[in-house]
């Protein structure tokens, strides 16, 4: 018997427990091809435990999680070997190497030379050399980077660091893109252009699982958006589901989210 096509990211009840802390409970989420997914949630709600969980950096207590069909291992180079890619929201770039390198590392899943070829340097390590500049100046060029190729990733404007990671993630060619706040620290422009950043790469094929406290720029992308609270999933939905949810809103300690009508009026006389 055929069934419908799986989800490319199907979560079933993870869990993550840090001693009595339970960071995530019981979560449940799908990612289907082409779909952007937004994950919200007061700070310390469990979003980034729930990526983490995700990638392998985390073990979840308990719980699954499968990447086109099949069980993900827990171990963050055969996660991105499978073909999920994230960024941090704690940004982690090699400081201080150039903006390429920064990019060429990302691809180091993706190359097939081996440290035999490399070693000897024949044509085989030439040639992935070559190509592997080309790519990477592509996904630079992608993201708006391509006239600061050669500088150091230190060196970069906070706005233009979080670019980085992400032409680094969509080095290793991914098909699951997860995003941990990627406009944390940019102006209101910068924010503007990365929505359309997002979209242009979901429509290279990659799907993508964003973390976003800015309300605006997640119900301008999301297709569905999922709300944790203190660990817990407590609704999941389009934008006009999750808005009026009063769950929701006494989560976000009773104040309306940015840009949004209240669901409840009261006048205070
Ligand atoms: N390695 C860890 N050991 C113990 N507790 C942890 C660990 N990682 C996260 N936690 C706890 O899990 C809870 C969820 O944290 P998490 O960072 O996932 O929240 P978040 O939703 O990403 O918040 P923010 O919006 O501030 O980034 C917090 O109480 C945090 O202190
Ligand atoms: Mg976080």
């Amino acid at each position: 018997m055929t069934t419908a096509a799986a989800p490319l990211l199907d979560v079933t009840g993870v869990t993550m427990r840090f001693g009595g802390l339970t960071a995530v409970n019981d979560v449940s989420l799908t990612v289907g091809e082409g779909e952007i997914i937004g994950l919200i949630g007061p700070n310390g709600a469990g979003k980034t435990t729930f990526f983490n969980c995700l990638t392998g950096l985390y073990v979840p207590t308990e719980g699954s999680v499968r990447y086109r069909g099949t069980l993900l291992p827990p171990k963050p180079h055969l996660v991105t070997q499978a073909g999920i890619a994230r960024t941090f929201q704690n940004i982690r770039l090699f400081a201080n190497m150039t903006v390429l390198e920064n990019v060429l590392v990302g691809r180091h899943t993706r190359t097939r030379e081996g440290v035999f070829s490399a070693i000897l340097r024949g044509p085989g390590y030439h040639r992935a050399e070559r190509e592997g500049r080309e790519k990477a100046m592509e996904l630079l060029a992608f993201t708006g980077l391509a006239e600061k190729a050669d500088h150091l990733a230190r060196n970069l404007p906070y706005g233009e660091q979080r670019k980085l990671e992400i032409a680094r993630a969509l080095a290793s060619e991914p098909g699951l893109l997860l995003l941990d706040e990627p406009t944390a620290g940019m102006n209101p422009q910068e924010t503007r252009a990365a929505e359309e950043l997002v979209f242009a790469i979901r429509d290279k094929g990659v799907s993508i699982l964003v973390i976003e406290h800015d309300m605006r720029f997640i119900f301008n992308l999301c297709d569905r958006t999922a709300v944790l609270v203190q660990g817990e999933k407590i609704v999941e939905g389009d934008r006009e589901t999750v808005q009026t949810d009063e769950r929701v809103i006494t989560a976000y300690l009773g104040a309306p989210l940015e840009g949004t009508t209240p669901a409840v009026t009261e006048t205070d006389q």
